[in-house]
């Protein structure tokens, strides 16, 4: 609980300019960042995506030319001495398509096994209760990490929703997916919701009481995995769910809007 994004920012282009700009701030990107412990589960089996041991760099560049390759997997050669002088050591890198990506393991696994993903954008600190474009599409194989801090006192709910692009359109409008953390007021317990809206119906899912990863003045993490049969949600980590009706508005979510609590947010 209140861990910090578990992102290693290794190069990333357009990094400095994104640092020193002032908050609010919305940024797209085309660089690759490494994730720490953060693992991609793959239905297919993983192929090479460069013949021979490439750096990094060149397997970004590769990863960059096939339009369904989100990340990478790469595997420093061992055995071989790896001069830092010249740059970046070569190692094996594999993927596989974005429509197989399946999951996400958080558990610490090989530590030589790095995963690079493709970063689409920031928002940093962007204002709460806005409908803001999300960088890039949730489209089959894509992921979002927003990290927040809950107020103290807590609001008495949180909630972090994705729209599809007819939000622009309609009065009610469908949600992909709501994440909705419910803090204690007027006597009820600590819950978390899960939903989505087709047709101004909700479809819920209520956690027991006591799965409940928020409180008052700590950080949180939720990722978003996006994939054929739905939205998978990540709590500090830990799988808590996947939003399968609201499936065919993959790759069409557009918005995101967060209400009662601070947050930046990055697309991969
Ligand atoms: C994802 O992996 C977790 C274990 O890490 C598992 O509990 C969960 O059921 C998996 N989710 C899906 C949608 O396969
Ligand atoms: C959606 O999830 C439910 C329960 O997890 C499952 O019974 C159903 O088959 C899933 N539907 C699709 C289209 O994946």
């Amino acid at each position: 609980m209140g861990t910090q994004p578990s992102v290693h920012l290794i190069w990333l282009l357009y990094y400095v300019m994104i640092s020193s700009c002032l908050s609010p701030c919305t940024s797209e990107s085309f660089g690759f960042v490494r994730l720490k412990d953060v693992k991609l589960i793959c239905e297919s089996d993983l192929v090479l995506l460069t013949p021979s041991a490439s750096k990094s760099l060149e397997c970004a560049r590769e990863c960059k030319r096939r339009a369904d390759c989100t990340a990478f997997m790469f595997t420093p050669l061992s055995g071989v001495s790896q001069s830092t002088a010249t740059k970046g050591k070569l190692g094996m890198c594999s993927w596989c398509p974005a429509f197989s990506i399946v999951n996400v393991s958080y558990t610490a696994g090989d530590p030589q096994l790095e995963t690079w993903r493709n970063i689409l954008g920031y928002l940093v600190h962007p204002p709460e209760n806005t409908d803001l474009e999300i960088p890039g599409a949730l489209s089959v194989g894509r992921y979002l990490a927003i990290n927040g801090r809950v107020p103290d006192p807590p609001p008495d709910r949180i909630r972090v929703t994705l729209y599809p692009n007819s939000r622009l359109h309609t009065r009610v409008p469908d949600i992909a997916l709501r994440i909705m953390p419910r803090f204690q007021h007027r006597g009820h317990t600590n819950t978390l919701v899960v939903t989505c809206r087709i047709e101004y119906v909700f479809r819920e899912t209520v956690f027991p009481e006591g799965v409940f990863p928020f409180s008052a003045g700590q950080n949180f993490e939720i990722a978003v995995l996006a994939t054929p049969s739905g939205f998978s949600v990540y709590i500090e980590g830990i799988f808590m769910t996947a939003v399968n009706d609201s499936a065919f508005m993959v790759g069409d979510v557009r918005f995101i809007n967060v209400e009662k609590a601070e947050f930046s947010m990055i697309s991969f």
